[in-house]
C-alpha cells in the first residue's frame, strides 16, 4: 500500500506534496514525510500519525525548495513510527527514496550492506534502496538506479531524488502503481492521479519495468534497463470535485448516495432502448462462450462479494458452472483451469496484489482473463485480455459502497451476454431483467430516502458486542458484505451466517438482546428464513429485518423491519445492500469511530 508523490517545478514543493499526499492518504496513513532538495540539501521530515502532524510541522517551519518527494504509510515492515516513516536518506544524507510495495530480497541485501559499514536506522525493507543507490552510484544515477533494480526483488513504486542531481527527479515502476503528470514547467509522480489533478490532467500511466526521469520542463521515458520508449498522454476526464467529499461529512456516506448515478453510469451506455446488452468492449465471441466449460471468479474482500452475486446469476442466466475463489486462496491452489475456463477477475481498484497474481496464474494456464475494474489504465486492467470498466467514480472511503453495487451490475450484464450467446435465455426473460435493472437508480433512491429508521435501528445496536447477518441464497451472499461492511468500520465483532447452519453451532452464541440483521427478500425462500427468524427470538435475539414492501407478515416476527422496495430476485441485492451500508455507517458515527479511514485498513491493497 502506501501512497507516493513528487514535484519539480518553480513553486514551493512542500505544500504541493502535502495536498498531493491528502489525496493518497487512502493508501495508508500511519505516517507520512517528505524530502525537499534545496541549495544542495535535502531536508526530510516525516512523522507517525496522519498527515495533519506533518502539516502542523511545517506550518511552523516552513521548509524550502521547489523539488521534492513525499509518502503517506500503511506499515508492512517496521511498526508505524518516525524513524520507520518514509523518505528514507542515505548515510551522507545525498539521496532521499520514497517506495510504495515490498522488497522480497531486502534481508539478504541489508545484511551484505551492513557488512560493508552501512548503517541502517528504520526496521524497513526500503532503507536498504537508499543505502543500494549509494553503495552504486558512480556519477551517472541513471546508471545507478539500473544497477539498483537488477539486486532488488519484490514489488515498487520508487521516487528518488540525489543531491547531486538537483534537476530531476527518478521515478521506477514494478507492480505498484506510478504516473507522471505533466504540467507546464513542473512536472510530477504519484501513485494515483487525484494526487496531481489539482495541477493538470495529463498524464502518463507507467508500466512494470519502467521509469521516468522527471525535469521541471522534460520528462523522458524508458525501460529499466535505459532503452527510451514512448506512450500515450492518458487525458483525465473525471473532475476533481468526484474525488472530493462534496458537503457530506465523510466520503464513505457520499460514496453511498451517488450509488444511483454509479449504476446508471455503469449500466445506461451497456443497454438499448429495445432491452439489448451491448459489451463492445469485451470480445466474447459466441463460439468462445459455447465452448466455455467453466468460469472461475476471483476477487478479494467486498469485489469477492460481487462476485458470489456474479455465480448466481451466470449459473442460473447462462448455464455454465462458477467457482468462486478469494484471490489469496487461488493463487496457492490448484485451479481446474484450460483453454476452456474464463476467469473474471472483480477489483475497484485494479491493483491488488493477490487479485493481480490470480490473474497472471490463470493466463499462465492458458484461460481467457475477463477483469471488471473501476480504475483505467490500472495493472489488472492492463493485463486482462478483455476489461469491463464500472463507472463508479472515484471510490475514496475505505470501506467499499458503489463499487460493489456497480459490480453486481457488471456481472448481471455479462451474465446476460452469455446467456444471450448462448440461447440459454429468451428474448422476453432478457428485456423483463434489463428492466429491472433499469429501475434500480429510482429504487436506490427511495431507499436512499428512507434514512430515519436506518438510525434509529444505529441507535439501538450500536453498543453491541457482537452482531450477526443471516440470509440464504442471494440473501446470504448480501449478508457477508453487510457483516464485513460492519465490522471493517465500526470494530463491532460480527459474521455471517447461511440461516439454515444457524443450528449447526451459532446459535450457541445468540443471547438476550444480540441483533441479528435477517435478510428476508426472496419470495421463494420466505418460510424457511421465518422459521430461522424464530429460532433466534426464541433465544432472546433483536432481530431487525430487511424485507420488500408488502410485506406486512415480517412485523409480526421480526423487532424492527427495514423495507426495500419490490424487483426481482436476481437484482434484489444491489437494493438490500444499501441500508446495510447505512447501518454500519451510522453505528461507526455513534461509536465516533473514523469512518473513511479505519484502522489497521488501506484501500489499495498492494500487498500480499
Ligand atoms: O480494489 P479491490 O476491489 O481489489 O479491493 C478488494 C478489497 O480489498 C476491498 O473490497 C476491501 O475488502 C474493502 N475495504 C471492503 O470494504
Amino acid at each position: 500500500m502506501c501512497g507516493i508523490i513528487g514535484y519539480i517545478g518553480a513553486k514551493e514543493a512542500s505544500q504541493i506534496l502535502i495536498d498531493g499526499l491528502e489525496k493518497l492518504e487512502y493508501r495508508g496513513y500511519d505516517s507520512a514525510g517528505v524530502a525537499i532538495l534545496n541549495e544542495g540539501k535535502i531536508e526530510v521530515r516525516k512523522f507517525k500519525g496522519r498527515l495533519s502532524v506533518l502539516e502542523e510541522n511545517i506550518k511552523e517551519k516552513p521548509v524550502k525548495g521547489s523539488m521534492g518527494i513525499g509518502h503517506t504509510r500503511w506499515a508492512t515492515h517496521g511498526e508505524p513510527s518516525d524513524v520507520n516513516s518514509h523518505p528514507h536518506k542515505s548515510n551522507d544524507n545525498k539521496i532521499a527514496v520514497v517506495h510504495n510495495g515490498i522488497i522480497e530480497n531486502y534481508m539478504e541485501i541489508k545484511e551484505e550492506l551492513q557488512k560493508l559499514g552501512y548503517s541502517f536506522i528504520s526496521e524497513t525493507d526500503t532503507e536498504v534502496i537508499s543505502h543500494l543507490l549509494d553503495h552504486y552510484y558512480n556519477g551517472d544515477i541513471l546508471d545507478t538506479v539500473k544497477k539498483v533494480i537488477n539486486k532488488i526483488d519484490g514489488a515498487y513504486a520508487l521516487g528518488i531524488i540525489h543531491a547531486d542531481n538537483p534537476d530531476m527527479l527518478i521515478a521506477v515502476k514494478k507492480d505498484s502503481p506510478l504516473i507522471v503528470g505533466i504540467g507546464e514547467d513542473e512536472n510530477f509522480i504519484a501513485s494515483d492521479i487525484p494526487a496531481v489533478l489539482k495541477y493538470t490532467r495529463k498524464v502518463y500511466i507507467l508500466e512494470s519495468g519502467e521509469m521516468a526521469i522527471v525535469k521541471k520542463d522534460s520528462i523522458s521515458l524508458m525501460k529499466t534497463d535505459g532503452t527510451p520508449i514512448t506512450k500515450d498522454i492518458y487525458d483525465v476526464t473525471w473532475d476533481i470535485e468526484a474525488a472530493e467529499k462534496g458537503g457530506y461529512e465523510h466520503f464513505m456516506l457520499k460514496e453511498i448516495y451517488e450509488q444511483p448515478k454509479a449504476i446508471k453510469d455503469t449500466l445506461l451506455p451497456r443497454v438499448s432502448n429495445n432491452g439489448e446488452v451491448k459489451l463492445d468492449s469485451i470480445n466474447l465471441s459466441k463460439e468462445y462462450i459455447k465452448g466455455t466449460k467453466r468460469i472461475y471468479i476471483v476477487a478479494c474482500g467486498t469485489a469477492y462479494h460481487a462476485g458470489l452475486l456474479g455465480k448466481d446469476m451466470i449459473e442460473k442466466y447462462a448455464k455454465i458452472p462458477v467457482i468462486v475463489d478469494v484471490a489469496s486462496e487461488f493463487r496457492y491452489s490448484e485451479p481446474f483451469i484450460d483453454q476452456n475456463t474464463l476467469v473474471i477477475v472483480v477489483s475497484q481498484s485494479g491493483e491488488t496484489a493477490d487479485t493481480l497474481a490470480a490473474l497472471r496464474l490463470s493466463k499462465e494456464k492458458g484461460a481467457r482473463v475477463l477483469a471488471i475494474t473501476n480504475v483505467v489504465g490500472s495493472s489488472i486492467s492492463r493485463e486482462s485480455d478483455d476489461v469491463l470498466y464500472t463507472w463508479a467514480g472515484p471510490e475514496i472511503a475505505v470501506a467499499s459502497t458503489k463499487a460493489y453495487t456497480t459490480q453486481i451490475v457488471a456481472l448481471a450484464l455479462v451474465a446476460l451476454e452469455m446467456a444471450k450467446k448462448k440461447n440459454s435465455i429468451t428474448d422476453e426473460e432478457i428485456n423483463m431483467i434489463i428492466k429491472s435493472l433499469k429501475k434500480l437508480p429510482s429504487r436506490l433512491e427511495e431507499v436512499l430516502s428512507n434514512v430515519e429508521s436506518i438510525k434509529d435501528t444505529a441507535e439501538r445496536i450500536y453498543s453491541s458486542q457482537s452482531i450477526f447477518y443471516i440470509g440464504r441464497g442471494i440473501d446470504y451472499d448480501v449478508s457477508r458484505e453487510g457483516s464485513l461492511k460492519l465490522k471493517e468500520i465500526s470494530y463491532i465483532h460480527s459474521e455471517a451466517i447461511a440461516a439454515g447452519e444457524l443450528k449447526h453451532g451459532t446459535l450457541a452464541l445468540i443471547e438476550e438482546g444480540t441483533p441479528v440483521i435477517a435478510l428476508v427478500t426472496q419470495d421463494k425462500l420466505y418460510d424457511k428464513m421465518l422459521s430461522n427468524i424464530k429460532e433466534v427470538k426464541a433465544r432472546g435475539a433483536y432481530v431487525v429485518a430487511i424485507a420488500k414492501e408488502g410485506n406486512i407478515e415480517i412485523e409480526k416476527s421480526a423487532d424492527r423491519v427495514i423495507f426495500i422496495p419490490k424487483t426481482i430476485d436476481e437484482v434484489s441485492s444491489v437494493l438490500s445492500i444499501v441500508p446495510l451500508q447505512l447501518l454500519s455507517y451510522y453505528v461507526a458515527y455513534k461509536r465516533g469511530c473514523d469512518i473513511d479511514k479505519p484502522k489497521n485498513l488501506a484501500k489499495s491493497v498492494t500487498v500480499e
